[in-house]
């Protein structure tokens, strides 16, 4: 008689995985992991990166790829490009709270400090994921032409910031794609020249280099401009890979009510003297003739841009309750929602720190989005070439 196959310790990314999967083909659980099985089990068929690309045009929209997931922060970047079809080879992430949530989502501690990390450590890649914090360069007048005849003259100019650690990977190890992902300031930061040294050094190294600010409200009800810069190696993909940002979600995004819980923990209402503390703040700014204050939310629309900074006070996101109640701040499970997070995946850390890993991640339903777009190239290469791998198809 057949066994009946039981998953134990399976990390949740997974087990979200198999459920929507076996749903979208409608089979039980059972059926799908036996037929799973029974494809991995088939040796004729294509390997990741060892086949000859044979039944790909069968499915353009379709490629087998693998990723490392660069300050991984508890994994946006990772749910999203897995969701695409991508596999993890690789994460590098060193604080000790996110390393935890990575664990408990995916199964795997990242590696730590990207400073200390010797590139060739890294498994060869297809594409390179990195939500990279943004520094400041401190540089006068860069121009392709002043650098020109010098190798890599504007990785110089980044010596020392992280940006450089990440142009240093991707010099060694040379993966085909990268997507990279940080705050829309990036392009206005230091009178614009941090982008362009960022710019600059990319296509130094190679990589035809497409950007877009994205605002997440048209994901999640949350306003979060970002910016993602889309590279592919010309030496693999040519000079002009079809690439192009999604467009809009046809589906409208749910609004800030749609995500809140039932019955929130009184300890997330505001205490008098906080909220008496706010609403001075506002007025002594609104005085002075600027703007900033708190953000009270209507419950029909979205929020402002969650920060890391959201466990001090709240202020940026409140959520006015009904009668004479304080507003209150969001839960660490409401915060997850409004950065587009299933609920499956556990909270395991404490408040502020689970406030902080939300406020620093990605929206993962807009990072599939131009992971989708990201695979698009990837098939259209492949099936191109013939060849069913990026790694090996690079010469
Ligand atoms: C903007 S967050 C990226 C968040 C991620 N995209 C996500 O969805 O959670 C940047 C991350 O880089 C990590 N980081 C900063 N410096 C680092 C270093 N030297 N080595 C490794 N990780 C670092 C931070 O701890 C932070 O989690």
């Amino acid at each position: 008689m057949a066994k009946q196959i039981l998953i134990r310790n399976v990390p949740a990314s997974l087990q979200q995985w198999i459920e929507r999967e076996r749903k979208q083909r409608v089979m039980s659980q059972q059926q799908f992991l036996v037929q799973l099985l029974r494809d991995a089990s088939d040796t004729s068929q294509m390997s990741l990166f060892e086949g000859n690309g044979a039944g790909l045009q069968e499915r353009p929209d379709w490629a087998p790829f693998s990723f490392v997931d660069l300050f991984s922060g508890i994994g946006g970047f990772r749910i999203a490009f897995e969701r695409a079809g991508g596999r993890c080879v690789g994460s590098v992430e060193w604080d000790k709270h996110a390393q935890r949530t990575y664990q408990e989502w995916f199964g795997e501690k990242p590696l730590g400090d990207i400073r200390k990390l010797n590139p060739k450590d890294l498994p060869d890649h297809d594409v390179m994921l990195a939500g990279f914090p943004c520094q400041p360069f401190s540089i006068a007048g860069v121009s392709k032409k002043n650098s020109l005849g010098r190798e890599h003259g504007f990785r110089d100019k980044t010596q020392g910031t992280l940006f450089y650690n990440l142009a240093t990977i991707a010099e060694i190890k040379r993966p085909p794609v990268m997507v990279l992902e940080n705050v829309k300031n990036l392009l206005s930061h230091d009178k614009g020249k941090t982008w362009q040294v960022i710019k600059l050094t990319l296509e130094e190294l190679g990589y035809r280099v497409f950007h877009k600010v994205i605002d997440g409200a048209d994901y999640v009800p949350q306003h979060r401009k970002r910016i993602f810069i889309v590279c592919f190696d010309q030496r693999v993909f040519g000079d002009d890979p079809p690439f192009e940002f999604p467009e809009k979600p046809e589906t409208k995004p749910p609004v800030i009510k749609d995500i809140l819980e039932k019955n929130p923990d009184p300890k997330y209402t505001l205490s008098d003297h906080l909220w008496k503390y706010l609403q001075d703040y506002a007025q002594s700014h609104r005085e002075k003739g600027n703007g900033f204050g708190f953000g009270l939310v209507d419950l029909n629309g979205r929020s402002r841009t969650l920060s890391a900074r959201y466990y001090k006070d709240g202020s940026e996101i409140l959520i006015p309750q009904k009668g004479k109640k304080n507003p209150r701040r969001l839960t660490p499970r409401e915060a997850a929602r409004l950065m587009g997070f299933d609920d499956s995946l556990p909270i395991v850390v404490s408040d502020t720190q689970a406030y902080r890993q939300f406020g620093n991640a990605i929206i993962p339903p807009v990072a599939e989005a131009v992971a989708k777009q990201v695979v698009a190239v990837i098939s259209w290469k492949v099936a191109r070439t013939g060849n069913g791998c990026l790694i090996k198809g690079r010469n």
